[in-house]
């Protein structure tokens, strides 16, 4: 287990053009974090899962995302821009989503969920640039609190969210609840500290 603050200076040590699916795969599976060297970072909300700036390059970033059992994200995607997902504590399921149709006129979308899997310390991953779209979800089942390691490149503050049922669709703008181990102004969260 290493120290988060030796996984970030190990990933900005990555040059870009090595920064591929199967090295930072690969750094993720070799690298398991320490959950109590994230202490800094650990904000839990009931009200929604919570996303934590550790560290901001050109090139990625790297969130801490605190999940209270049974709190899922939207269904989003993930265009242009790559993601994986690793585990600090916990588990969470991801499930994947095919856009059928989509008029960026109306905002009306049509999906069909594909493949699910399970994102445990033994098996990070990424998202699939052939099908980006997906929601993450710690099953009430799951009986634990979750906090998921998700590295963004490029940094991205923006994705399209979708309802399923309503069919459709908008931008969405994504706000940290903190940044550098320091909250956003105006909320009141209590740090957690996991073992
Ligand atoms: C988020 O970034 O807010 C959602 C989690 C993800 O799929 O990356």
């Amino acid at each position: 287990m290493i120290h988060i603050d030796d996984f970030a200076s190990g990933l900005s040590a990555i040059a870009e053009e090595d920064f591929t699916h199967g090295r930072v795969l690969e750094y993720l599976q070799q690298n398991p974090v320490d959950i109590a060297t994230l202490s800094p970072y650990l904000y839990f909300s009931e009200e929604h899962y919570t996303r934590n700036l550790i560290c901001h390059t050109d090139l990625f970033d790297l969130i801490a995302i605190c999940w209270e059992s049974g709190q899922k994200s939207a269904i989003h995607n993930h265009t242009n821009q790559r993601c994986w997902m690793g585990i600090a504590y916990g588990r969470v399921q991801v499930q994947n989503f095919q856009l059928l149709r989509q008029d960026p006129d109306t905002g009306f979308c049509e999906l069909a969920p594909t493949s699910h899997f399970i994102i445990d310390a033994a098996n990070p991953a990424e998202v699939d640039p052939e099908e980006p779209i997906h929601l993450v979800v710690n099953a009430s089942s799951f009986g634990s609190r979750a906090v998921t390691l998700h590295i963004y490149s490029k940094p991205f503050d923006e994705c399209e969210v979708y309802d399923l049922k309503a069919r459709t669709y908008q931008v969405v703008h994504l706000r940290n609840t903190s940044e550098f181990g320091v909250l956003r102004e105006g909320l009141a969260l209590q740090r957690a500290h996991l073992t």
